[in-house]
Order: structure tokens, then C-alpha cells, then sequence
């Protein structure tokens, strides 16, 4: 039997995603949208490509409006939720927050009825927020779940500096953690051109100018495409940390994921999903790595986490009014 994943949204960023998984034949594929025949459409469409790419997966939509379709989602390897308001220009991902929280929670019960085992990918924004809600509502156990965010930061990072160095992507080394928001920390001192530091290679100014550039990333694409935010480079980080899953790989990626009490003394961020290394693999969550901060980096990794820490506070808040 082929791995089963679930993509809940397939507007840009999850019809791209299900476009991924099955080039990269990892799974059949279930699309789902509250928009009446948008999923059935898009699987369908994806479906009649896979003679040209010798794939056999099966590709299918279903669409959400009565919630008992959600069934289709039954016993599913991974699920991801793309679901939800993409930024317009000017809008932060925070602003989404409210109206997100609300989609997240519908689909986090019906993620707990019908496949309640499955390993979770949260993508919609603030997605670091978006798993923490998703985690309060759904009950899951945190180590299942983990949020888009440094797949995504790192790969624009490395694009980046790769653009400036005029050398592969694949020979870069860089890693983006905290919170997948205008104060993430692009993690300078751990990035290399094949274990050579970057600082050895750029100036102080153009590494700044890089990380500046790699942090408001989303929004540069959001300024261009000016009716929504990012799908492809979502789509393939998205894929990179399905792909360590379903072939349980063990990849070292920066995800959100759950702080327990045991990491909250070297993380200060007790109870937050947020972004640091982690090693995913079939059980998703199998280790999350501790860096070590200097008195600079420790500043902005504190600055992060306030924002994700306030973010949490303000799903708190929405999900007590009874959400
Ligand atoms: C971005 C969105 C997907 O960073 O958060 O482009």
C-alpha cells in the first residue's frame, strides 16, 4: 500500500504541494477545499499528468462544505494543512492571525475524529501560531506536529546567499530559526559555503543586507504577485519535510515545533511551538537540537519568541471566548 497524504487547502500553495508529492512519488494524494469542486478539479487535473511522469499515484479531491467528507482523510501518513487567508501587500502573517485560528480549529477536530495517528504539517500563517492552535484543539500529541517556517526561511537564505556567491545552492549551508515572522533569526555563524564560514567570504554589510532580504522574503513575492503570497519555494520546503517522514530520512531542518519543560531552560520558550533544528522521521518530531546563542544571538532569539509567545497568548485568548 502507498503512503496516504492529505493536503487540506488546495489553493495555490496546496495544489503546488500535491503537484510535488506525487513528482516525487511519494504517496497518493487527497486534496480537500471547502470550495465546491476547486479539489476535485485540481486532483483531477494533477491526475491526468501522472501518465506523463510514469507515476501511479492516485490523486483525488474532495470537497468540505459538509464536513462528514473529511472521512476521506481516515488513516493518513501525513497530513498538512495549507487552509486559510494568504497575505495581501501590507498585511504581516500575523494579521491572519484570528480568522485562521478559526479555520485551523474546524480542521483540527475533524483531523481528530477521522484520522486522529497521523503525522501533522502546519503551513497556514503565522504557521508557527497556526500548529500551536492546532495542537490546543486537536489534543494530538505535539511531537506529531510540526509548522513551515525554517524549511522555508532556510531556502531563501541559501537562494540568497548562492545569487551573491555566484556557487551551487547545494554547497550552502545556512539555517534560519525562531518564528516564522519579520524577526526571524537568520543563523549566520552556522552557515557555510562547504563548511567555510560565510563570514569569511562577505562583508559584514552584504551579509546584513542578505539576511534583511531573507527575512521579509514572503513579502518581497507578496509585493510582486499582489493578490497572494508564495507557493512554489512553500510547496518544495513543504515537500522536503513530507518526504523525511513518509521515507522517514531523518533530515536536519528548522521546523516549528513543540518546546517542552525539559528544552524550555535552553530555549526559554516553555510550551511554544517555534522554529529550531529538529530531525524528522516517520514518527515526525525525533529530536530537536539545542544551539548555543551568544549574548548577540540570544537578544534576537528572545525577540522571536515575545512575538510567538504573544501570538500563543492571542489564540489563548480567542479559543476561552469558546472558538
Ligand atoms: C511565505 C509565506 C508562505 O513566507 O509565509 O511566503
Amino acid at each position: 500500500m502507498k503512503p496516504k497524504i492529505s493536503v487540506i487547502g488546495a489553493g495555490n500553495v496546496g495544489a503546488s504541494l500535491a503537484q510535488f508529492l506525487v513528482l516525487k512519488e511519494l504517496g497518493d494524494v487527497y486534496l480537500f477545499d471547502v470550495v465546491d469542486g476547486v479539489p476535485e478539479g485540481k486532483a483531477l487535473d494533477i491526475a491526468e499528468g501522472n501518465p506523463h511522469w510514469g507515476v501511479d499515484s492516485e490523486v483525488r479531491g474532495f470537497t468540505t462544505i459538509d464536513e462528514t467528507a473529511y472521512k476521506n482523510m481516515e488513516n493518513s501518513d501525513v497530513i498538512i494543512v495549507t487552509a486559510g487567508l494568504a497575505r495581501k501587500p501590507g498585511m504581516s502573517r500575523d494579521d491572519l492571525l484570528e480568522k485562521n485560528v478559526q479555520i485551523i480549529s474546524s480542521v483540527a477536530r475533524n483531523v481528530k475524529k477521522y484520522s486522529p495517528n497521523s503525522n501533522i504539517v502546519i503551513v497556514s500563517n503565522p504557521a508557527d501560531t497556526m500548529a500551536y492552535a492546532f495542537q490546543k484543539v486537536s489534543g494530538i500529541s505535539p511531537s506529531k506536529i510540526i509548522g513551515l517556517g525554517g524549511s522555508l526561511d532556510s531556502s531563501r537564505f541559501r537562494t540568497f546567499l548562492s545569487m551573491e556567491l555566484g556557487v551551487s545552492v547545494e554547497d550552502i549551508n545556512a539555517f534560519v530559526i525562531g518564528g516564522h515572522g519579520d524577526d526571524m533569526v537568520p543563523f549566520i555563524r552556522y552557515s557555510s559555503v562547504s563548511g567555510i564560514p560565510i563570514s569569511n567570504l562577505l562583508s559584514k554589510e552584504k551579509i546584513d543586507e542578505i539576511v534583511k532580504r531573507t527575512r521579509f522574503g514572503g513579502g518581497e513575492i507578496v509585493n510582486y504577485l499582489k493578490t497572494g503570497s508564495a507557493y512554489y519555494a512553500p510547496g518544495a520546503s513543504i515537500t522536503a519535510m513530507v518526504e523525511s517522514i513518509i521515507r522517514d530520512k531523518k533530515r536536519v531542518i528548522p521546523c516549528a515545533a513543540y518546546i517542552d519543560e525539559k528544552l524550555s531552560k535552553h530555549y526559554d520558550a516553555k510550551g511554544l511551538f517555534i522554529g529550531v533544528p529538529i530531525k524528522i522521521g516517520k514518527h515526525c518530531v525525533e529530536e530537536i537540537y539545542k544551539i548555543d546563542f551568544t549574548a548577540e544571538e540570544r537578544e534576537l532569539w528572545m525577540k522571536t519568541v515575545k512575538s510567538v509567545s504573544e501570538n500563543a497568548s492571542k489564540v489563548d485568548q480567542f479559543l476561552a471566548k469558546g472558538n
